[in-house]
């Protein structure tokens, strides 16, 4: 997820481009560049690190150009460097480009243009865009771009400039955001409306397949094919605070609500013909017959994701010893490592102290290690043998949301995969892969929930305690629940098998006790229906979180997940737990971004 801004106009573009930029610094910030245009050539400036950087680069330079385009990076492909940051020029530097999302084909896009010889000078997939537009470039900018969009696969929205029209922006949009803007000084474009806003309150979302020429005196709209289309010009009614959440409340709420498409973009290039791809497997070297054992290692939300990967994992490959541990535990226990076991490492950040203490400790024993992140380049990312990414793009609010998600989703991904490499036939997987590509689907289905689930955290607004309960992969659902609900409102939250509650933890369970209940896996549904009755027996306010084949007669609150795998059901539920947290939290009064005593990244003991 990356920041992009374009402007043509009668005014000086790069001062719009700058502030844009820095309005959007929270989609992406690892580095950043701009390319500004006129009739004697194309300009760029682009540095890792921070919008500040680029802005010393710049600061004594005289640049009244009056278009341009601007980027800031959250790496994708190619970790944070000068010659991984955008724009990207062709080598006739005539053409530039700004790009977002991930372009799935770029592999064998470059190796053909290689072939041509044009010279590649990054790592991203992006800078294939602009060689590809060079390539069709006979004389018309326009013409070349709209034949280069017919091979682009993936997700993009693209701005290009071009020293043959120094005065038009054109943008093409493709599963990632992308807002025109128009006024009387001249035509903006940006990832966001954040970035416009100062200019202009007057925005046309783009749609998918939609190609738009800039111009200082307005916007044309075409299709990828240059029919021309209707425009659909609003007036932004909220200011610029709102925008930077996406017009929601807090980043919490943005950030759940990102859900659908960040689950997409992870698993983007990964199902490929209904089976798992993942290529970054083949460079683990490892011998798959002789591995001995498996850890997940994490903290906090991420080690919540590591319990479902190990109990997915030990589901099909019984016969192989694994573990999920929280880092802290790990980096300081005495477990077995040897050059024959494979740690997997999960983390947002890539950079929580434990975790890395826990990767070097996995190193000095021999082991392989796989890390899991959300942040390219990060400490895991670089030190680990391989690196899965996750496309979550910055998570801001410090509870993790997308991020588990989409931790979920890969972790998924990677079971399946060391599966089949460990033996397992691919036809136990049809269901989870069939269930993984319908899940921005489901997801967004659970999101619509979300007023009854507003609701129903109205139940904790006096409460000081509540209490989640679940069996098999249900247990780790209610363990993050509760996690999520004791950080953002304070609550204090417990998690307990249900098959546990009668050892103890149910006399905790008084009149008006709320108890948030999990009967998700199907062949232990009755016995956990029993085990929830035995709290409403003593009192207990429950709110049932169950299938639609769950006959929930008995219950006042309940609210459905679809019936899918057991084993991915804890995405839907996350969504639903999540929103309930976030509730509890408003309703609470708490600051939901920045909870007391938190840190987004604990990157200390
Ligand atoms: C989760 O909501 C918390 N923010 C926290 O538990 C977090 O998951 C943990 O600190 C691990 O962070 P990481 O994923 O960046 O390693």
């Amino acid at each position: 997820m990356c920041g992009i801004t374009g402007f043509t106009g009668k005014e000086a573009a790069l001062p719009f481009l700058l502030q844009g930029l820095e309005k959007l610094e929270y989609r992406g910030y690892d580095s950043a560049g701009v390319t500004l245009v006129d009739a004697k050539g194309l300009y760029t400036v682009k540095t890792k690190g921070r919008l500040k950087d680029l802005r010393e680069l710049l600061a004594n330079e005289h640049l009244p150009q009056t278009a341009g385009i601007g980027h800031t990076r959250w790496a994708t492909h190619g970790v944070p460097s000068n010659l991984n940051s955008h724009p990207h020029t062709n080598a006739k530097n005539t053409i530039s480009i700004v790009h977002n999302g991930i372009i799935e084909n770029y592999a064998s896009i470059k190796e053909e243009l290689l072939r041509q010889g044009y010279p590649f000078v990054s790592e991203t997939d992006s800078e294939v865009i602009v060689h590809l537009i060079d390539y069709y470039d006979k004389g018309d900018i326009f013409e070349a771009l709209k034949k280069a969009l017919r091979y682009l696969q993936g997700s993009f929205a693209l701005c290009v400039v071009s020293t043959a029209n120094p005065d038009t922006v054109y943008v093409a949009k493709k599963d990632s955001p992308m807002i025109v803007g128009h006024s009387s000084i001249g035509s903006f474009c940006a990832s966001d409306i954040p970035a416009v806003l100062e200019y202009t309150k007057d925005i046309m979302t783009l749609e998918d397949g939609n190609l738009a020429v800039l111009k200082a005196d307005g916007v044309e709209l075409y299709d990828f094919a240059g029919n021309p289309l209707p425009q659909h010009w609003t007036h932004v009614p909220y200011d610029l605070q709102a925008a930077q959440k996406g017009g929601y409340d807090t980043f919490m709420e943005k950030e759940i609500h990102e859900q659908p498409h960040v689950i997409q973009e992870t698993l983007r290039g990964r199902i490929v013909n209904d089976d798992i791809s993942l290529n970054e497997l083949d460079q683990l070297a490892f011998p798959w017959e002789n591995l001995e054992r498996v850890y997940f290692v994490a903290c906090g939300t991420a080690y919540n994701a590591s319990m479902f990967a190990q109990d997915l994992f030990r589901h099909h490959v019984p016969k192989i010893p694994s573990f999920a541990l929280a880092a802290s535990e790990f980096r300081y226990g005495s477990y077995y490592l040897s050059p024959n076991t494979l740690c997997i490492f999960v983390s947002q950040s890539g950079e929580t102290a434990d975790t890395l203490a826990a990767l070097n400790r996995a190193k000095e024993r021999g082991a392989k290690t796989l890390a899991i992140v959300n942040v390219l380049g990060s400490g895991l990312a670089r030190k680990a043998d391989v690196t899965l990414y996750t496309c979550a793009g910055p998570e801001i609010a410090v509870a993790s949301t997308k991020a588990y998600t989409t931790q979920l989703v890969l972790l998924t991904c990677l079971v399946i995969k060391m599966s089949e490499l460990l033996g397992v036939a691919r036809e136990n997987f049809k269901e989870l892969i069939d269930n993984l590509k319908d899940m921005p689907k489901i997801v967004e289905d659970m999101l619509k929930e979300k007023d009854q689930v507003h609701e129903y955290a109205k139940l904790l607004a006096d409460k000081h305690d509540a209490y989640f309960i679940g069996r098999k992969m249900d247990y780790f659902s209610v363990v993050e629940g509760a996690l999520k609900l004791k950080e953002v409102s304070y609550i204090h939250a417990d998690a307990y098998l249900a098959g546990e509650l009668k050892h103890g933890p149910i006399a905790l369970i008084d009149k008006g006790t709320v108890v948030i209940a999990l009967a998700t896996q199907a062949d232990v549904a009755a016995k956990t229906i029993s085990n929830i009755e035995e709290t409403k027996a003593r009192g207990a306010v429950v709110i049932l979180i169950t299938t639609s084949k769950q006959n929930t007669d008995k219950f006042n609150y309940v609210l459905r997940v679809p019936n899918i795998s057991p084993y991915l059901m804890a995405i839907p539920v996350a969504v639903l737990l999540q929103l309930f947290a976030y509730y509890a939290a408003v309703i609470k009064g708490c600051d939901v971004d920045k909870p007391r005593n938190l840190a987004k990244s604990v990157t200390v003991e």
